[in-house]
C-alpha cells in the first residue's frame, strides 16, 4: 500500500502517568465519552438499568465484561455495510464473563448448595456478544438504543458447526444428534474483523463452566475410552462443580436443558454415542465463531477448521489477491501454543463487498490447513501442520491414537504435543503490521515458567517483588514477541522471530527483568490486547501505530491497567543476548533475541479505573475515534463493599453506585487522528 510508507517520527502526545485513581485518564487534548455500559437497553423492550441487582432480561441489555470489539461502517441509512463510514456503524463486542456479586441485590445466593434458577439464567445471559448501532452526532458518539440490527447473542442462541468437525460423533448431543448444531457461545474473549464484514468471537475459558462429578474420569474411560479422559484433562475439564455452581440449579421447566447441559458427567445408563446425556457438550465449545452483524437473524457458525483450544482471538494477516490468507491465533493458558490457519482459497478482492458474507466465510475458514508454531533458539521457526495421517498424527500414535481429521482439530492441543510445538508464556492477542505483514503476539505472563523450562522465546524466570500483595514468580510481567514470515508471505511454513518488548516495572533489574529498558513513561506489565491502527487512518503519515492493552496483577500495586501506543520496529532490529535467570534457588543463563529497546517509540496513552482490565479496541476508518473496553472495574468488591464507582466516577474521580464494564470512545479535542 503506497499510502503507508513513512513512519511518523514521534508519538505526538504526553505520556499519561501511572495511576491508582478511579477514572480513565488520557493525555491532554483528548476526551473520553462513556458509550455502552453493562445493562444498557438495546431494543426498547426493557427499561433503564437500575444497577442495584434487580435488573433482568439481559437478552435485551448489554452483557458484562466487555472484551474484544470491532467497528463495521454502516451506510448513511439502511442496514448495508459501508466500510468507509466513520459516522455511523455497528459496534460488535464480546461479553466474556461476569462480576457475579453485582448482578444480584445482595450478591449471589444459594440455599443448601442449590443456586436459584433465575439467578443462574441471568448470569448465563450476561455472557455472549452485543451488536449495537452507534452514531456520531454533533461532536459526540452515542449508541442507538433501538437500532434495527441491535442484537444479543448469548449461551442460548442457536449456532451451527461447519468445517471438518461438523457432523463428527464428537459433536453428537441430545440437542443435535447429528453433530451439526449447538447452543450459544461462552467466555468470548478477543475478536477478529474479517475483510468480508463479519466478526469472529473466540471461546476462551469455556472449560471452567462445566461440571464433572467425582468418578467421571473412570466412568468416561469405561464408557468412551481413555482418549476422551486424557483429552478432557488436557483441556482443563476436571472433576469439579463448575463455575458459579450453575448446574446445582433446578431446570427452568420440564425438558429445558439450558442449565443441565453444563454437567458433562456421564450417565452410564444412557447411549454411548452421547445423544441422551451431556457427555459431549464440552466439545461444542473452544471454537472460533463467525457472526454476520448485518443480518440479525443469521445463525453464528463455529469454524472447526481453526481448531479447538482456549481461543483468545483470531486475526487475519495481510490479504493479497491470489495468495492464500493466514489467520493467527493464541491458545491462552500457561505453556500453550500459537497457531495459524491458512485457507485453501486464495484471496479475491471482490469478496470484501460480497453480500453472502457467511458463505464467504465458508470459502476462507472451512477449508485449509491449521499449523502450530515451533520456535528455534537461532531466531528461526516453523509452522507444523495439523493434518491427520501426517507424522505422529496417526492411529499408530501410541499416546493419542488419532482417529480422524475431526479428532486432530477437536484435540489440537494433543496434536501440538505430538508435533513438539513450543510451549509459550500464555499466548493472548495477535496483531499484524499491515505494512510488512509482521505478526505480533502478546505473551501475558506465566507463573509456572521456571529457570529450567525457559527457552529462547520464553526466556525469563524471576521474582517480581511487589509493595503489596506478595511477589509474583516466573515470567511475572510478560512480553511481546513478533514473527516475520519467510518472503513476507502468509503461505510460508517458516519464519524468523524476536522479542519486541519485555514487560517490567522501570525499577526492576535491567540485567535480567527490565530487558527493554522501559522507563516511567512506558513501563507496563501483562500485555494482552494488541491492535494495529487501520491503514486508512494514516494515509501519508506512515506505519499504523500499534496499541497495547494490559490485564495485570503484578504491577497493580503501583498502577491500574493501561493502554500504550507504539511505533513498531521490525524483526531483527536488535540482537541476540544472554541473560542470567534466578528463581527458587535455581540459576542458569539463557540466550534470547531482543529487538531494539522501544524508548520514546512506546508511550502510555491511557490508565483505567480501579480493578479493571483494558481490553478490546478498534477505531472508525478515519482514525478520529477509537473505541476501548473497560472490563470489570471494581471486580474484587461486592454490593456491601463496592471498590470502584466507575463509570459514575469518570468526571471527578468519585461517584456512587456499582461499577459497570463499559465501552468508551476517545476523541481528540481538535478532531484529529488519535495518537498522531
Ligand atoms: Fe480472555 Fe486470555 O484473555
Ligand atoms: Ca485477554
Ligand atoms: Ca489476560
Ligand atoms: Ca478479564
Amino acid at each position: 500500500d503506497t499510502t503507508v510508507t513513512v513512519t511518523p517520527a514521534t508519538l505526538d502526545f504526553t505520556a499519561v502517568p501511572k495511576s491508582l485513581a478511579d477514572v480513565v485518564a488520557v493525555p491532554s487534548g483528548y476526551q473520553v465519552t462513556v458509550l455502552y455500559r453493562l445493562g444498557d437497553p438495546i431494543n426498547g423492550t426493557v427499561g433503564a438499568f437500575a444497577n442495584d441487582g434487580t435488573d433482568t432480561t439481559y437478552s435485551a441489555r448489554a452483557g458484562d465484561h466487555h472484551d474484544g470489539m470491532s467497528y463495521f461502517g454502516l451506510a448513511a441509512s439502511g442496514n448495508a455495510p459501508d466500510a468507509g463510514n466513520s459516522s455511523r456503524g455497528l459496534l460488535v463486542l464480546n461479553h466474556e464473563n461476569i462480576t457475579q456479586a453485582y448482578l444480584h441485590p445482595n450478591g449471589a445466593t444459594s440455599s443448601g448448595g442449590v443456586r436459584p434458577t433465575a439467578e443462574v439464567l441471568k448470569e448465563m445471559e450476561c455472557h455472549g456478544v452485543s451488536v449495537i448501532e452507534i452514531t456520531r452526532g454533533t461532536g459526540s458518539w452515542s449508541y442507538v438504543a433501538t437500532g434495527s440490527l441491535n442484537r444479543r447473542i448469548t449461551p442460548f442462541t442457536p449456532t451451527s458447526f461447519s468445517g471438518p468437525v461438523a457432523g463428527s460423533s464428537l459433536l453428537f448431543t441430545a440437542y443435535s444428534p447429528t453433530g451439526v448444531a449447538g447452543r450459544g457461545t461462552i467466555n468470548n474473549c478477543a475478536n477478529g474483523t474479517m475483510p468480508w464484514n463479519t466478526y469472529l468471537t473466540n471461546e476462551e475459558n469455556w472449560a471452567g463452566y462445566f461440571r464433572r462429578d467425582t468418578g467421571d474420569n473412570a466412568r468416561r474411560t469405561a464408557a468412551v475410552g481413555a482418549k476422551s479422559t486424557v483429552a478432557f484433562a488436557r483441556y482443563g475439564l476436571s472433576e469439579r462443580t463448575g463455575n458459579y455452581g450453575w448446574t446445582t440449579a433446578a431446570a427452568p421447566a420440564a425438558g429445558d436443558t439450558r442449565i443441565a447441559k453444563f454437567n458433562a458427567t456421564i450417565d452410564p445408563t444412557k447411549a454411548a454415542n452421547g445423544i441422551e446425556d451431556f457427555r459431549n457438550e464440552p466439545n461444542q465449545y473452544g471454537w472460533v465463531v463467525e457472526i454476520d452483524p448485518f443480518d440479525a437473524a443469521s445463525v453464528p457458525r463455529k469454524r472447526t477448521a481453526l481448531g479447538r483450544m482456549n481461543h483468545e482471538g483470531c486475526v487475519v494477516g495481510r490479504t493479497v489477491p491470489g495468495v492464500r490468507p493466514a489467520f493467527y491465533m493464541g491458545d491462552d493458558a500457561q505453556n500453550e501454543y500459537v497457531y495459524k490457519f491458512v485457507s485453501s482459497a486464495t484471496w479475491a478482492a471482490a469478496d470484501a463487498t460480497a453480500t453472502n458474507r457467511l458463505a464467504i466465510g465458508d470459502k476462507y475458514l472451512d477449508t485449509g490447513t491449521l499449523y502450530v508454531a515451533k520456535l528455534d533458539a537461532d531466531g528461526s521457526g516453523q509452522w507444523l501442520p495439523l493434518v491427520f495421517g501426517q507424522g505422529p498424527l496417526a492411529a499408530s500414535n501410541a499416546t493419542y491414537a488419532f482417529a480422524s481429521q475431526a479428532d486432530v482439530l477437536t484435540h489440537a492441543r494433543l496434536a501440538g504435543d505430538a508435533l513438539g510445538a513450543t510451549r509459550m508464556d500464555r499466548p493472548e492477542w495477535t496483531a499484524v503490521n499491515p505494512v510488512n505483514g509482521e505478526m505480533y503476539l502478546t505473551l501475558t505472563n506465566n507463573a509456572s515458567r521456571t529457570v529450567a523450562t525457559t527457552d529462547a522465546a520464553n526466556p525469563r524466570a524471576y521474582t517480581d517483588p511487589k509493595t503489596t500483595g506478595g511477589a509474583t514468580n516466573g515470567n511475572a510481567n510478560g512480553h511481546i514477541i513478533r514473527f516475520r514470515e519467510t518472503g513476507d508471505s502468509s503461505e510460508s511454513l517458516t519464519f524468523t522471530w524476536d522479542i519486541y518488548a519485555f514487560g517490567a516495572g522501570s525499577d526492576l533489574n535491567p540485567a535480567n527483568i527490565n530487558l527493554s529498558n522501559l522507563d516511567a513513561t512506558n513501563d507496563f506489565s501483562s500485555p494482552d490486547g494488541l491492535w494495529f491502527a487501520r491503514p486508512s487512518n494514516v494515509a501519508g503519515q506512515g506505519t499504523p501505530l500499534m496499541w497495547i492493552e494490559t490485564d495485570d496483577g503484578a504491577y497493580t500495586d503501583v498502577t491500574n491497567c493501561m493502554l500504550l501506543a507504539a511505533i513498531p520496529g521490525s524483526v531483527g532490529d536488535g540482537a541476540a543476548r544472554t541473560i542470567t535467570n534466578s528463581l527458587g534457588g535455581a540459576t542458569a543463563s539463557q540466550t534470547t533475541r531482543i529487538g531494539k529497546a522501544p524508548g520514546t517509540t512506546l508511550k502510555r496513552f491511557l490508565v483505567g479505573p480501579k480493578e479493571c482490565e483494558i481490553t478490546g479496541i478498534d477505531s472508525t476508518p478515519d482514525g478520529r475515534a477509537i473505541f476501548v473496553n473497560i472490563q470489570h472495574p471494581g471486580e474484587n468488591g461486592s454490593p456491601a463493599s463496592i471498590t470502584s464507582n466507575w463509570p459514575q466516577s469518570q468526571a471527578t474521580g468519585t461517584g456512587s453506585g456499582r461499577p459497570r464494564s463499559a465501552t468508551i470512545v476517545i476523541t481528540k479535542t481538535d478532531g484529529g487522528i488519535v495518537g498522531l
